[in-house]
């Protein structure tokens, strides 16, 4: 009986050392991750729904997320991007160009910065779109939705 007891004890023990270095990788946010690059899977939503918008074959997969004293930057890079005139997140509840980090202009890309406060919520963006051969504008709301299991 006794050593039964003991035996489930020592389980539990296991069981809660286990799920501690499940942590990290279950809920990854800058509190459990090191400083450090990681690359990240996200999609790009809809304004109004947790659908897939159009917009989300113009970023490129997966992200790079820069880690630094518990902040976290995600960078991303836009393809057709003559087309996107412009591409802001909202920041502390305002919405902020992302800045360019660099352009590739032969193969029409470049890759943004923005903050991310957490990799769990969604991150409401602004995209402006103009395609002047086709007379094609529209300015759009956008959501990024990061996986936060994906982060490596
Ligand atoms: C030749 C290029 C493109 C064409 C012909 C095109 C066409 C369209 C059309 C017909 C709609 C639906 C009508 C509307 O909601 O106003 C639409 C919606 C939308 N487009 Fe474009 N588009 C183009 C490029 C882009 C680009 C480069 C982006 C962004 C990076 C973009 C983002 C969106 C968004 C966000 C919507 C709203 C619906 C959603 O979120 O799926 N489009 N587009």
């Amino acid at each position: 009986m006794k050593s039964t007891r003991f035996t489930s004890h020592i389980c539990l023990l296991f069981s809660f050392v286990l799920l501690f270095m499940l942590a990290p990788i279950s809920s990854a946010s800058a509190a459990v991750l090191a400083d450090g690059q990681y690359s990240a899977q996200y999609v790009v939503w809809k304004a109004d729904s947790n659908s897939t918008s159009t917009a989300n074959s113009y970023f490129e997969k997966p992200a790079k997320l820069i880690l630094k004293d518990g902040k976290i930057k995600a960078q991303v890079t836009l393809n057709n991007s003559s087309w996107i005139s412009s591409f802001k997140t909202l920041d502390q509840g305002v919405y902020k160009d992302a800045k360019v980090i660099s352009t590739n202009t032969s193969a029409n890309k470049r890759t943004v910065e923005f903050n991310v406060t957490s990799l769990t919520d969604v991150v409401p963006a602004k995209v402006s779109v103009t395609v002047p051969a086709i007379g094609y504008t529209g300015n759009y709301d956008i959501r990024l939705k990061f996986d936060a299991a994906s982060v490596q």
